[in-house]
């Protein structure tokens, strides 16, 4: 789910592309259109730099977890070292210098992903845990 009626269109032609089969939704991270307790797993990739209420949409992860769920939130480390970047742009293949652009606008700074913990803990959410991997961070959150 996304937001942005463009960022649906995208989506979908990779899917597409891909051969894969995949539901695409229209809707904010703040107002799930889902039943309590619908799924095991909920995921986010690069877009927590974006929430100015990430503890919104922690609240609204955590009510459409089952117990024993897990959110797991990515995104990048801005300013991450270049040797890390670099690391990265090995495994995924963009052009190098558009990456190194990036990592200077978007994610979030070491600090702000450990002020994104403090917040997560003022949610329902019972582990908390921040898995460094160089360029990208990975937040877990489970509901117990
Ligand atoms: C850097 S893109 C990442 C897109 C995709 N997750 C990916 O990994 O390619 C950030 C996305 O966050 C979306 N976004 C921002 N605020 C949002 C919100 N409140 N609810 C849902 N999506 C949001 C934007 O529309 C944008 O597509």
């Amino acid at each position: 789910m996304d937001i942005s009626r463009e960022m649906i269109k995208i989506a979908h032609k990779n899917a597409q592309k891909e051969g894969v089969s995949i539901e695409f939704k229209l809707m904010s991270a703040y107002d799930l259109k889902f039943e309590d307790e619908s799924f095991e797993l909920v995921i986010t990739v690069g877009t927590i730099h974006h929430f100015n209420k990430p503890l919104d949409f922690f609240n609204e992860a955590f009510r459409v977890l089952k117990r024993g769920g897990e959110l797991w939130v990515y995104d990048i480390v801005r300013n991450a070292k270049p040797k890390d970047v670099k690391l990265l742009s090995k495994m995924i293949n963009p052009p190098l210098f558009p990456l190194l652009l990036v990592f200077k606008l978007h994610g979030l700074t070491e600090e702000e992903w450990h002020n994104l913990v403090d917040i997560s803990k003022t949610a329902k959410f019972k582990t908390h845990r921040l898995k460094n991997a160089g360029a990208f961070m990975k937040l877990i959150l489970k509901k117990i």
